[in-house]
């Protein structure tokens, strides 16, 4: 019998992860899923490997936090973006906008490109993830074919370099607009005014109680009048109850 809730202590321990937060079904599949996978026998197992083995705890982080992302990902939601949210941000100053969740970047650096296509200068572009090796990757701004399908290809004209291998390495004016940092949305306080938070595929990984957590610390985050974003399977089904209104599909503003 694998012994889940020593499992979810052992791996607060030696990763800082708090599981307890997450949908405990889907995470015993893809923790089960993994021991199949590398052939190990039993939690313990896992938790000697991941400590023993840097490279395995690095590749482990990486799949328990499912890191997919890609840029404009959602283009029902970067149209809005695009033509509402960050016309109204930058109209009142230069908007301090956050990508919570950020992985590899695509998604602020989607942000950033609307942003200086507009001229719109931003106050702080924020970057963050739980998962340090991802926000690297971010930061180095490398990516694959795959991740850069959703790009027009005048933007990956414009601010990319193929590198010698086929990948795309996005340009360093992007990267100098944005400040990546490590922070756990369950753990770490919480930066406050912003004008635009986006948590997008993120939270559908957490309880129904830590989602609302999460949504009530994001709304004390937001300046009046601010916007946050989630994603498609993240609709807040009440949102008034955080004090948030529905502006469309996967967007919400706080009253001004
Ligand atoms: C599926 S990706 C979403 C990336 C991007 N927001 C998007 O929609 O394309 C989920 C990200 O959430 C991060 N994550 C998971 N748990 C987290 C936590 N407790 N705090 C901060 N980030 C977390 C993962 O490391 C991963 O990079």
């Amino acid at each position: 019998m694998r012994d889940y809730a020593k499992l979810q202590k052992d791996i607060n321990k030696t990763l800082g992860i708090d599981l307890t937060a997450y949908k405990e079904q889907q995470m015993r599949r893809r923790i089960n899923q993994w021991l199949d996978r590398h052939k190990l026998s039993s939690y313990e197992d896992l938790i000697r490997t991941i400590t023993s083995d840097r490279e395995h705890r690095e590749k482990f982080v990486e799949y328990l936090t499912i890191n997919t992302s890609s840029f404009f990902r959602d283009a029902r939601v970067f149209d809005v973006i695009e033509d509402v949210v960050l016309p109204a941000v930058s109209k009142r100053g230069r908007p301090r906008i956050w990508s919570a969740g950020a992985s590899i970047g695509a998604e602020i650096y989607s942000i950033a490109i609307l942003m200086k296509e507009a001229r719109f200068t931003p106050g702080m572009l924020l970057a963050t993830d739980i998962d340090e090796a991802v926000l690297e990757k971010a930061k180095a701004g490398v990516y694959l074919p795959s991740q850069i399908n959703g790009i027009d290809p005048q933007y990956l004209e414009k601010y990319f370099t193929q590198t010698e291998k086929g990948n795309w390495a996005i340009a360093q004016s992007l990267k100098d607009m944005v400040v990546f940092r490590q922070h756990d949305l369950l753990k770490d306080p919480y930066e406050r005014n912003f004008d635009l938070i986006l948590c997008r595929n993120v939270f559908i990984y957490f309880t129904t109680d830590t989602q609302r957590r999460l949504i009530t610390n994001f709304v004390q985050s937001l300046n009046p009048a601010g916007y946050f974003v989630v994603g498609s399977a993240e609709q807040i089904m009440d949102p008034t109850s955080f004090g948030l209104q529905r502006v469309s599909y996967c967007i919400y503003q706080k009253p001004a």
